[in-house]
């Protein structure tokens, strides 16, 4: 059966190849709305986002130097998505045993891949890059955060416009390790 979701879902692809080209604004929205309208336990919403892209330079660059090596390929993207979540941010059932912000955090992150390619970007998740140092630098700037409470666990993504292949090194392409859209 032919379904809008299932659409989606096959264009969906995690691409190195990104394009450093601005992403416009209602874009930009357009994704971070996407994230928020994801379900939550008890409605708790317990997904927090730093979108890093060419307004404030210094923490976009701040943001690629806590990529890990492997992740070079991302410090083409105009915008870095740092997500993170805490667990007394939701809900805790069970004495604790069953806790459900990374779940929800992983909902609202999978709606953002979505939404992406919905739009013709690229969204990839990225484990690789110290969340010590996003905390150290983005974290610690008034603002950033509820009520000073630091996130136990972060998540990234970069995003941006899919690119061609010459833009990558040798070294991942001969390993194949890229999509082409
Ligand atoms: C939690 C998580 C962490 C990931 N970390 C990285 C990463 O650090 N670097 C990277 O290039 N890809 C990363 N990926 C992307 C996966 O490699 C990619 O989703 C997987 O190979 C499947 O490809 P597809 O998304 O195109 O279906 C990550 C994906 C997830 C869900």
């Amino acid at each position: 059966m032919d379904t809008q979701i299932l659409k989606l879902l096959h264009e969906r692809k995690a691409t190195r190849a990104i394009a450093g080209r601005p992403v416009e604004e209602e874009k930009v929205e357009a994704i971070l709305e996407a994230a928020c309208l994801s379900a939550s336990c008890s409605n708790n919403q317990p997904w927090r986002f730093i979108l890093l892209d060419g307004d404030d330079p210094e923490a976009l660059a701040k943001g690629r130097e806590a990529l890990s090596g492997g992740n070079y390929w991302a410090k083409t993207a105009p915008i870095l998505i740092f997500g993170y979540s805490k667990a007394d941010f939701d809900c805790q059932i069970g004495g604790g045993t069953r806790e459900y912000y990374l779940f929800d955090l992983g909902m609202a992150v999978q709606n953002i891949l979505l939404q992406a390619t919905e739009l013709d970007l690229v969204a990839r998740p990225m484990a690789g890059f110290s969340p010590k140092k996003v905390r150290e630098y983005h974290l610690n700037k008034p603002g950033q955060t509820r009520s000073g409470r630091s996130p136990d666990r972060a998540r990234c993504g970069s995003v941006g416009r899919p690119a061609t292949a010459p833009q990558l090194i040798e070294k991942i392409r001969a390993r194949g390790l890229w999509a082409l859209r």
